[in-house]
């Protein structure tokens, strides 16, 4: 059947029938130590029981009804994240783009009834992705996502990631926000310096919004709730999706109350964003993460794996092998391969195979970062197999 689907993904040779806990298995039986977990949607593993419970719960009462009523599932997610975040005002969507076209919008009807409407430009930084839908492809620093698909909507300006003074130089009269990713994901796994996040402070002081794409960083993926907390932001405006669902489509705009004030009735909305069976998924998420108990062991089997990541970094490289540095933060993990750009892709994707091969499925980012994105609830026991695997495959 897979042949009847738009070619837009590439070629794909593995079937995954089925998950559980950090585990899924092809349809040959074989089990694999699921390191992409849906590209980082999967934070609390495969099948885990609150997040089934809370789906079978909302599922057996409505699977939707509108937003044009109170949704008990949709409220409570809303007050939780508003809890949690310290935010004021929360937007449902069905996924990370649309979250993002969201912010982009709120951004702009916020300067135009403050009698703006000249403040309208989106400042972005190359190396960025926010997503493929008109403004959010834009909005996007990377020329493959949006090359021939023009024209591109007018407003967008990218700037040099991590170089401070293009961005001083690009936020002038015109500018409505900045819009960052603490850790660009899908570009590399690319930390944001403390220099520019200074900027980006500086920036967000002479009235400039700022809008914190953390669809892949949020929810603790980088190790804090936000990925702007490690790097002391406060944003105006924070996009979620990724694991916000269970995996089920859920993205989610949190707003500060001046935003708030300037949305009105009519002024955005959707159909399915905010779906109640979503929302209870998401309320049994944010119910695991949030656990103390939970934290602390998460804290400590990231300083564990990284750990043990910069271990294996420095014994291949003192071995010959071009394996670079580590990036990201938390569970957010780049390998860097330093070897020459033209062998680096062929060396990445037989190291994929051969890690593969070993039961253990990763995913890359960029032409020559690896990435590692396990669940959030990844055991000692996957850490020690991972490693494992890890080992024999660097060769
Ligand atoms: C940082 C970031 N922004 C936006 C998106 C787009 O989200 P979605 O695929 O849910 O539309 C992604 C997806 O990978 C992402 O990583």
């Amino acid at each position: 059947m897979s042949d009847a689907l738009l070619g837009v993904y590439g070629a794909r040779d593995l079937t995954l029938v089925r998950g559980e806990g950090s585990h899924v298995w092809d349809d040959a039986g074989r089990r694999y130590l699921d390191c992409v977990s849906g590209v980082a949607v999967n934070a609390v593993g495969h099948g885990n029981p609150s997040v089934l419970l809370a789906i079978a719960e909302q599922a057996g009462k409505f699977l939707h009804a509108s937003n044009l009523f109170v949704l008990p599932s949709q409220r409570d997610l809303a007050s939780r994240l508003a809890e949690i975040s310290g935010f004021d005002a929360v937007f449902f969507s069905n996924s990370g783009t649309e979250a993002n076209e969201g912010a982009i919008k709120f951004a702009r009807r916020f300067f135009d009834l403050a009698g703006q409407p000249e403040k309208n430009e989106i400042v972005s930084f190359t190396g960025s992705f926010h997503g493929r839908t008109y403004a959010a492809m834009a909005a996007t620093g990377q020329e493959k996502i949006y090359q021939g698909f023009g024209p591109m909507p007018r407003g967008f300006v990218h700037v040099l990631a991590n170089d401070v003074a293009a961005l001083k130089a690009a936020v002038g009269p015109n500018t409505a926000a900045v819009l960052f990713e603490p850790v660009q994901a899908e570009g590399g796994v690319v930390n944001m310096e403390p220099a520019m996040a200074e900027a980006l402070r500086e920036v967000q002081a002479r009235g400039v919004l700022l809008i914190a794409d953390e669809i892949q960083t949020g929810l603790w993926r980088t190790g804090t709730l936000l990925g702007s907390d490690a790097l002391c932001i406060r944003p105006d405006l924070v996009t979620l999706a990724k694991p916000l669902g269970g995996g089920l489509p859920l993205g989610a705009v949190l707003v500060r109350k001046p935003i708030a004030e300037a949305l009105h009735v009519g002024d955005h909305g959707s159909t399915f964003g905010g779906n109640p069976v979503a929302c209870a998924a998401g309320l049994a998420v944010l119910g695991i993460l949030s656990d103390e108990a939970f934290q602390k062991g998460y804290q400590e089997r990231i300083a564990l794996l990284r750990g043990e990541l910069e271990k294996l970094i420095e014994r291949k490289s003192k071995a010959g092998v071009p394996v670079g540095t580590l990036r990201g933060r938390g569970f957010l993990i780049g390998m860097r391969w330093t070897g020459a750009a033209d062998s680096v892709h062929g060396d990445l994707g037989a190291l994929q195979k051969r890690l593969r091969e070993a039961g253990v499925l990763v995913h890359r980012a960029g032409a020559d970062v690896l990435r590692l994105l396990p669940p959030l609830t990844f055991s000692r026991q996957d850490i020690a197999d991972l490693m494992g695997a890890m080992e024999e495959a660097v060769k």
